[in-house]
């Protein structure tokens, strides 16, 4: 298993040329093309549907890390399943049957993750620990690519960690927003093993192969 992975985050790619920057990011080195689906209400941005997981299954073989800021993701799963995702990630907030919710990802074939906003306590995540291949903890609030990362979300990181490592669990343990050189070294001593990165991807001054080579060189120093 690979130590860090880094998933790259289209929400700050230019969509037109989607599949050029995704075939850049995948040259450089990334590991998940990660899309941030958005719907208007469970956060105020509205972006992308199964429409555009469908363009980046046929860009690239990487997995495609698909992450669900919706209301009732139940009812939109088994699209983005078809779409070609090969990670679901769902929000506890909008869950009432997590588990229930994480074993259907499951048996629609993708990897399950499960997540919260930075206020909900590590504790909601609990019943879900056992069953997710990935835990991912979100590091800004969720809605927008470019904010700037909130320390005090380490300390979830850690507790987190610490829960996992008690359940002798292999998941994934997964960070999003504010990721940077800055960032990642605080991240990786709180136990973070999978990085979404969509700024210093796609939005570094020096291009895409910089961004991913700085932020590579941060998480194996
Ligand atoms: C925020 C999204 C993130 C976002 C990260 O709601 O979930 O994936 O794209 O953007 P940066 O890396 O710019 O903080
Ligand atoms: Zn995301």
């Amino acid at each position: 298993m690979k130590p860090f992975i880094i998933a790259a985050s289209i929400l700050s790619a230019d969509f037109t040329r989607l599949g050029g920057q995704i075939a850049e990011a995948e040259s450089a080195g990334v590991d998940w093309i990660h899309v941030d689906v958005m719907d208007g209400h469970f956060v105020p941005n509205l972006t992308m549907g199964p429409f555009i997981v469908e363009a980046c299954r046929r860009a690239t073989k990487l997995p495609i890390d698909v992450h669900l800021m919706v209301e009732q993701p139940e009812t939109l799963m088994e699209a983005f399943i078809r779409a070609g995702a090969s990670h679901l990630t769902v929000h506890v907030e909008t869950c009432p049957d997590i588990v229930g919710t994480l074993k259907k990802i499951r048996a629609g074939g993708c990897k399950a993750g499960v997540t919260s906003i930075p206020s909900t306590p590590v504790g909601k995540l609990e019943p879900a620990l056992p069953l997710a291949d990935i835990v991912l903890v979100m590091t800004v609030n969720p809605g927008y690519s470019g904010q700037a990362f909130m320390g005090e979300t380490l300390l979830k990181v850690a507790q987190v960690r610490e829960r996992l490592d008690a359940l002798g669990s292999s998941a994934r343990l997964e960070v999003d927003g504010g990721i940077s050189t800055q960032t990642i070294p605080g991240l990786r001593e709180a136990g973070a093993d999978a990085y979404v990165s969509a700024s210093a991807v796609f939005k570094n001054p020096g291009g895409i192969l910089a961004g991913v080579r700085s932020l590579r060189s941060a998480l194996e120093a």
